[in-house]
Protein backbone atom coordinates (compact mmCIF):
# COMPACT_ATOMS: atom_id res chain seq x y z
CA UNK A 1 0.00 0.00 0.00
CA UNK A 2 2.83 2.52 1.14
CA UNK A 3 4.54 2.19 -2.36
CA UNK A 4 1.66 1.80 -4.38
CA UNK A 5 0.24 5.59 -3.26
CA UNK A 6 3.85 7.07 -2.88
CA UNK A 7 4.23 6.24 -7.00
CA UNK A 8 0.75 7.99 -7.44
CA UNK A 9 1.68 11.26 -5.85
CA UNK A 10 2.72 14.36 -7.80
CA UNK A 11 6.03 14.99 -8.54
CA UNK A 12 5.56 18.37 -6.33
CA UNK A 13 4.86 16.53 -3.11
CA UNK A 14 7.63 17.49 -0.81
CA UNK A 15 6.69 14.88 2.37
CA UNK A 16 7.23 11.63 0.47
CA UNK A 17 10.07 10.89 3.23
CA UNK A 18 7.62 12.01 6.21
CA UNK A 19 4.60 9.22 5.27
CA UNK A 20 4.16 6.93 7.84
CA UNK A 21 1.78 3.82 6.98
CA UNK A 22 0.03 1.65 9.52
CA UNK A 23 -1.91 -1.64 8.22
CA UNK A 24 -3.77 -0.99 12.05
CA UNK A 25 -3.48 1.48 14.53
CA UNK A 26 -5.59 3.06 17.72
CA UNK A 27 -6.11 6.49 15.82
CA UNK A 28 -4.26 8.51 13.17
CA UNK A 29 -5.18 11.27 14.83
CA UNK A 30 -3.48 10.22 18.12
CA UNK A 31 -0.13 8.40 16.59
CA UNK A 32 0.13 12.63 14.66
CA UNK A 33 -0.44 13.57 18.30
CA UNK A 34 2.26 11.54 19.93
CA UNK A 35 4.19 12.40 16.91
CA UNK A 36 4.33 16.42 17.16
CA UNK A 37 5.04 15.57 20.47
CA UNK A 38 8.10 13.73 19.95
CA UNK A 39 9.11 17.07 17.26
CA UNK A 40 7.97 15.64 14.06
CA UNK A 41 7.89 17.96 11.21
CA UNK A 42 5.64 20.31 8.98
CA UNK A 43 3.67 17.73 6.20
CA UNK A 44 4.24 14.38 9.07
CA UNK A 45 1.39 12.08 6.87
CA UNK A 46 -0.21 9.01 8.79
CA UNK A 47 -2.16 6.65 6.97
CA UNK A 48 -3.75 3.54 8.35
CA UNK A 49 -6.25 0.94 6.68
CA UNK A 50 -7.50 0.06 9.68
CA UNK A 51 -8.24 1.80 13.20
CA UNK A 52 -9.58 0.49 16.44
CA UNK A 53 -9.89 3.50 18.10
CA UNK A 54 -11.06 6.14 15.56
CA UNK A 55 -12.41 9.11 17.14
CA UNK A 56 -15.19 11.57 15.38
CA UNK A 57 -16.21 14.84 16.90
CA UNK A 58 -18.53 15.49 19.76
CA UNK A 59 -16.52 12.48 21.59
CA UNK A 60 -18.13 10.13 18.85
CA UNK A 61 -16.28 6.90 17.47
CA UNK A 62 -15.35 6.66 13.89
CA UNK A 63 -16.33 2.81 12.44
CA UNK A 64 -13.12 1.99 10.83
CA UNK A 65 -13.03 -1.45 9.31
CA UNK A 66 -10.09 -2.69 7.61
CA UNK A 67 -9.47 -2.00 4.01
CA UNK A 68 -13.13 -0.23 3.32
CA UNK A 69 -11.95 3.32 4.44
CA UNK A 70 -9.08 5.31 4.22
CA UNK A 71 -7.81 7.18 7.97
CA UNK A 72 -5.04 9.76 7.24
CA UNK A 73 -4.02 12.61 9.44
CA UNK A 74 -1.72 15.31 8.50
CA UNK A 75 0.40 17.11 11.30
CA UNK A 76 0.96 20.64 10.03
CA UNK A 77 2.98 23.44 11.95
CA UNK A 78 1.33 26.85 10.38
CA UNK A 79 3.70 29.89 11.77
CA UNK A 80 0.49 31.76 12.89
CA UNK A 81 -1.68 32.57 15.90
CA UNK A 82 -4.53 30.22 16.36
CA UNK A 83 -7.21 32.71 15.46
CA UNK A 84 -5.53 32.57 11.61
CA UNK A 85 -6.47 29.08 11.19
CA UNK A 86 -10.44 29.50 11.96
CA UNK A 87 -10.72 28.38 8.57
CA UNK A 88 -9.12 25.51 8.55
CA UNK A 89 -12.03 22.53 8.73
CA UNK A 90 -12.98 24.37 6.24
CA UNK A 91 -10.35 24.54 3.50
CA UNK A 92 -9.74 20.68 4.63
CA UNK A 93 -12.77 19.79 3.78
CA UNK A 94 -12.73 21.61 0.10
CA UNK A 95 -9.32 20.07 -0.21
CA UNK A 96 -11.33 16.47 0.94
CA UNK A 97 -13.80 17.78 -2.46
CA UNK A 98 -10.93 18.38 -4.58
CA UNK A 99 -9.12 15.04 -4.08
CA UNK A 100 -12.74 12.51 -3.97
CA UNK A 101 -13.34 14.37 -7.16
CA UNK A 102 -9.59 14.22 -8.72
CA UNK A 103 -9.88 10.54 -7.93
CA UNK A 104 -12.93 9.02 -8.62
CA UNK A 105 -14.41 12.05 -10.76
CA UNK A 106 -16.94 12.52 -7.73
CA UNK A 107 -17.38 15.85 -6.10
CA UNK A 108 -19.36 15.53 -2.82
CA UNK A 109 -20.91 18.22 -0.65
CA UNK A 110 -19.89 19.50 2.27
CA UNK A 111 -23.02 19.43 5.01
CA UNK A 112 -21.17 22.16 7.76
CA UNK A 113 -18.51 22.29 8.67
CA UNK A 114 -16.80 18.73 8.32
CA UNK A 115 -18.83 16.11 6.64
CA UNK A 116 -18.71 15.06 3.15
CA UNK A 117 -21.75 13.85 2.04
CA UNK A 118 -23.26 12.82 -1.70
CA UNK A 119 -27.02 13.30 -1.44
CA UNK A 120 -28.19 12.18 1.66
CA UNK A 121 -25.20 10.14 2.58
CA UNK A 122 -22.05 10.85 4.68
CA UNK A 123 -18.87 9.44 3.11
CA UNK A 124 -16.35 10.74 5.50
CA UNK A 125 -15.56 13.25 8.46
CA UNK A 126 -13.06 15.46 9.24
CA UNK A 127 -11.65 16.29 12.53
CA UNK A 128 -9.20 18.61 13.33
CA UNK A 129 -7.08 19.67 16.86
CA UNK A 130 -4.56 22.19 17.57
CA UNK A 131 -1.36 22.60 20.02
CA UNK A 132 -0.02 25.88 21.08
CA UNK A 133 3.17 27.22 22.21
CA UNK A 134 3.72 28.58 25.63
CA UNK A 135 3.68 31.97 23.73
CA UNK A 136 -0.35 31.31 22.52
CA UNK A 137 0.94 30.46 19.31
CA UNK A 138 0.25 27.70 16.82
CA UNK A 139 2.83 24.89 17.59
CA UNK A 140 1.01 22.31 15.52
CA UNK A 141 -2.44 21.03 13.82
CA UNK A 142 -3.47 17.89 12.94
CA UNK A 143 -6.19 16.85 10.52
CA UNK A 144 -7.72 13.81 10.38
CA UNK A 145 -9.49 12.48 7.36
CA UNK A 146 -11.77 9.43 7.18
CA UNK A 147 -13.73 8.44 3.82
CA UNK A 148 -15.58 5.24 3.31
CA UNK A 149 -14.03 3.80 -0.32
CA UNK A 150 -15.47 0.47 -0.78
CA UNK A 151 -18.28 -0.34 1.88
CA UNK A 152 -21.68 -1.69 1.08
CA UNK A 153 -24.58 -0.61 2.60
CA UNK A 154 -24.37 -4.07 4.97
CA UNK A 155 -20.95 -3.33 5.43
CA UNK A 156 -21.86 -0.16 8.48
CA UNK A 157 -23.41 -1.64 11.83
CA UNK A 158 -27.34 -0.96 11.67
CA UNK A 159 -27.30 2.20 13.24
CA UNK A 160 -25.41 3.79 10.89
CA UNK A 161 -27.13 1.88 7.96
CA UNK A 162 -29.35 5.08 6.85
CA UNK A 163 -26.90 7.72 7.00
CA UNK A 164 -23.53 6.53 5.91
CA UNK A 165 -22.22 5.20 1.85
CA UNK A 166 -19.32 5.52 0.11
CA UNK A 167 -17.40 6.00 -2.66
CA UNK A 168 -18.37 3.20 -4.46
CA UNK A 169 -22.13 2.83 -3.70
CA UNK A 170 -22.21 6.17 -5.15
CA UNK A 171 -19.57 5.84 -8.19
CA UNK A 172 -21.15 2.03 -8.90
CA UNK A 173 -16.91 1.18 -9.15
CA UNK A 174 -14.42 0.19 -6.36
CA UNK A 175 -12.07 2.86 -6.43
CA UNK A 176 -8.85 2.07 -5.88
CA UNK A 177 -7.90 3.17 -1.83
CA UNK A 178 -3.72 4.19 -2.77
CA UNK A 179 -5.17 6.28 -5.68
CA UNK A 180 -7.88 8.05 -3.51
CA UNK A 181 -4.98 8.62 -0.92
CA UNK A 182 -2.45 9.67 -2.91
CA UNK A 183 -5.10 12.39 -4.41
CA UNK A 184 -6.07 13.45 -0.92
CA UNK A 185 -2.08 14.05 0.27
CA UNK A 186 -1.82 16.11 -3.03
CA UNK A 187 -5.17 17.86 -2.45
CA UNK A 188 -3.73 18.77 1.70
CA UNK A 189 -0.48 19.76 0.04
CA UNK A 190 -1.99 22.07 -1.96
CA UNK A 191 -4.16 23.72 0.69
CA UNK A 192 -1.18 23.73 2.74
CA UNK A 193 0.50 26.27 0.05
CA UNK A 194 -2.56 28.33 0.04
CA UNK A 195 -3.94 28.20 3.96
CA UNK A 196 -2.46 31.56 5.37
CA UNK A 197 -2.41 33.51 2.30
CA UNK A 198 -5.86 32.82 -0.25
CA UNK A 199 -8.43 32.60 2.64
CA UNK A 200 -11.29 34.23 0.91
CA UNK A 201 -10.89 32.01 -2.23
CA UNK A 202 -10.50 29.16 -0.42
CA UNK A 203 -14.11 30.12 1.80
CA UNK A 204 -15.69 31.36 -1.84
CA UNK A 205 -14.96 27.57 -2.85
CA UNK A 206 -16.52 26.38 0.34
CA UNK A 207 -19.50 28.03 0.05
CA UNK A 208 -20.02 26.67 -3.47
CA UNK A 209 -19.90 22.91 -1.77
CA UNK A 210 -21.44 23.67 1.19
CA UNK A 211 -25.17 22.17 1.10
CA UNK A 212 -26.03 23.60 4.47
CA UNK A 213 -26.56 26.97 2.88
CA UNK A 214 -30.45 27.81 2.48
CA UNK A 215 -31.43 25.15 4.25
CA UNK A 216 -33.60 24.83 7.30
CA UNK A 217 -31.25 23.48 10.04
CA UNK A 218 -31.92 22.53 13.91
CA UNK A 219 -28.56 23.46 16.03
CA UNK A 220 -28.28 21.12 19.28
CA UNK A 221 -26.12 22.86 21.69
CA UNK A 222 -26.24 20.84 25.24
CA UNK A 223 -29.68 20.63 26.11
CA UNK A 224 -30.98 23.62 23.96
CA UNK A 225 -32.18 22.74 20.15
CA UNK A 226 -33.08 25.97 18.14
CA UNK A 227 -34.93 26.01 14.52
CA UNK A 228 -33.75 28.01 11.74
CA UNK A 229 -31.79 28.70 8.04
CA UNK A 230 -28.67 28.51 6.91
CA UNK A 231 -27.76 31.57 5.46
CA UNK A 232 -24.33 31.85 4.71
CA UNK A 233 -20.34 30.99 5.73
CA UNK A 234 -18.83 34.34 7.14
CA UNK A 235 -15.26 35.06 6.61
CA UNK A 236 -13.67 32.66 9.05
CA UNK A 237 -15.76 29.84 8.00
CA UNK A 238 -18.56 30.26 10.89
CA UNK A 239 -22.04 29.21 10.11
CA UNK A 240 -24.52 32.37 9.82
CA UNK A 241 -27.97 31.23 11.00
CA UNK A 242 -31.49 33.24 11.12
CA UNK A 243 -33.61 31.70 13.78
CA UNK A 244 -37.21 31.09 13.20
CA UNK A 245 -37.43 34.02 16.04
CA UNK A 246 -35.70 36.05 13.54
CA UNK A 247 -32.87 36.28 15.34
CA UNK A 248 -29.86 36.15 13.70
CA UNK A 249 -26.53 34.53 15.04
CA UNK A 250 -23.09 33.70 13.69
CA UNK A 251 -22.46 29.55 14.35
CA UNK A 252 -18.84 28.42 15.75
CA UNK A 253 -19.94 25.23 17.75
CA UNK A 254 -22.85 23.00 18.68
CA UNK A 255 -24.23 19.85 16.36
CA UNK A 256 -25.99 21.64 12.73
CA UNK A 257 -28.69 18.76 11.61
CA UNK A 258 -30.20 19.59 7.99
CA UNK A 259 -33.77 18.73 7.90
CA UNK A 260 -34.46 15.42 5.77
CA UNK A 261 -30.85 14.30 6.74
CA UNK A 262 -29.69 12.10 9.40
CA UNK A 263 -32.96 11.10 11.01
CA UNK A 264 -34.01 14.96 11.36
CA UNK A 265 -37.17 15.14 9.51
C1 LIG B 1 -16.49 13.05 12.26
O1 LIG B 1 -17.15 12.66 11.30
O2 LIG B 1 -17.01 13.34 13.35
C2 LIG B 1 -15.00 13.17 12.11
C3 LIG B 1 -14.38 11.86 11.77
C4 LIG B 1 -12.89 11.92 11.62
C5 LIG B 1 -12.30 10.54 11.45
C6 LIG B 1 -10.85 10.56 11.12
S1 LIG B 1 -10.27 8.98 10.59
C7 LIG B 1 -8.64 9.53 10.65
C8 LIG B 1 -8.51 10.38 11.90
N1 LIG B 1 -8.27 9.53 13.05
C9 LIG B 1 -9.26 9.60 13.94
O3 LIG B 1 -9.28 8.98 15.02
N2 LIG B 1 -10.22 10.40 13.50
C10 LIG B 1 -9.89 10.98 12.21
Amino acid sequence: MKHQILSQLSPEYPWKEQFHYFPTIDSTNDEAKRLAIAGAPHGTVILASHQTNGHGRMGRSFHSPSRQGIYLSILLRPNCAPAELMHLTCAAAVAMCDACEAATGLRPGIKWTNDLVHGKKKLGGILTAMGLTAAGRVDHCIIGIGINCNQSAQDFPPELRDMAGSLSMITGKEPDPSRVAAAMMDALHQMDARLLTEKEAILTQYRRDCITLGKEIRLVRGTEARLGTALDIDAEGALVVRYTSGETEIVNSGEVSIRGMYGYL
